[in-house]
């Protein structure tokens, strides 16, 4: 991880440091997770962590209250019998709650966050990155979309998801770290502070954003490989027109950008109400904050 880059690109892009809740559904000792969460605490961001104590991919929008926990937690990063909730001790911002992707997320915003923000809300909420590609119908059951469709629809917290087609599971502490954690969590930093940089309301109302990488190999080894290209997450052919990018009035599914030759990342304006795309007038919306950094497929 370039933290180093990332710390000293800030001040050029005029990010200040904000209250950010993160969560996933592969579970809060999964590395992608970690990667991240340092990574917006390189940026300055005052970040917690409130991710399921296990890993409940594809739970979609389950909200259900946590249970006490009877084993451990995944890879063995809590002890059997340690409650519904809990904490690393020497680390206290990252916290497992042992229930849904929603739930913690739920948590996260209105109990275990505000503990490190003075009573206050979360800022911006994120989900992920996720091990694996979250792709049109996929994003229905995503628990990762869920926890940040949850926050955008729910609580009016701007809210972003990311996933990544490099699959495979990697404990927080396998060392070294992974290229595809690192990877993933510079580009998910590196869109999360062109968010906050573009200034409040960070995101339009009931909206998320639904960013994919593709996967960390062959050409595409480096952050600084990848291009981000506005998509959408259904096909459009019986939609109303998108937000005209590219001289297009359509835009490209995710699906067709994440399996384009080259390192192309989609970002696609999600309607939290639905998880379907979000209508062009919003579409413009984001468009404009994130012009400087998006491409066009070839
Ligand atoms: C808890 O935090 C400590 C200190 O940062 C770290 O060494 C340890 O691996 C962490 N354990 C888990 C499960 O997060
Ligand atoms: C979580 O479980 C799903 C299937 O239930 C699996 O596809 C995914 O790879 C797992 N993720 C991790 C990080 O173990």
């Amino acid at each position: 991880m370039h933290l180093q880059t990332l710390v000293a690109l800030l001040p050029v892009l005029g990010v200040q440091g904000i209250r950010i809740i993160q969560s996933n559904d592969d579970g809060w000792a999964e590395q992608y997770a970690r990667s991240f969460h340092n990574a917006l605490i390189a940026s300055g961001h005052d970040a917690v962590l409130s991710a399921p104590a296990e890993n409940k991919s594809g739970t979609s929008s389950l909200d259900i209250e946590p249970s006490p926990r009877t084993s451990a937690c995944q890879y063995d990063s809590c002890a059997a019998h340690s409650g519904p909730i809990g904490r690393n001790e020497s680390s206290p911002r990252l916290n497992w709650v042992n229930s849904f992707p929603v739930t913690s997320m739920r948590y996260g915003i209105d109990t275990i966050g505000p503990q490190f923000w003075n009573g206050q809300a979360p800022e911006l909420a994120v989900s992920g990155p996720n091990v694996g590609s979250n792709l049109y119908l996929a994003v229905h059951f995503s628990g990762t979309v869920g926890a940040a469709v949850y926050a955008a629809k729910t609580e009016k917290i701007p809210a972003i998801a990311f996933s990544g087609a490099s699959e495979g599971t990697l404990a927080w502490n396998a060392s070294p770290e992974a290229q595809r954690s690192k990877v993933y969590a510079e580009l998910a930093a590196t869109l999360t502070n062109a968010v906050i940089a573009s200034g409040k309301p960070y995101l339009p109302e009931d909206v998320f954003l639904n960013v994919n990488f593709p996967e960390v190999g062959g050409q595409c080894t480096q952050a600084s490989q990848f291009k981000w290209v506005l998509s959408r997450i259904n096909i459009g052919v019986f939609s109303a027109a998108d937000v005209q990018q590219c001289g297009k009035t359509r835009l490209p599914t995710e699906t067709s950008v994440v399996d384009a030759d080259g390192c192309y990342i989609s970002v696609s304006v999600g309607d939290a109400t639905d998880k379907t795309t979000a209508p062009a007038e919003k579409q413009a919306v984001v468009l404009k904050k994130l012009q400087s950094m998006l491409t066009c497929l070839p």
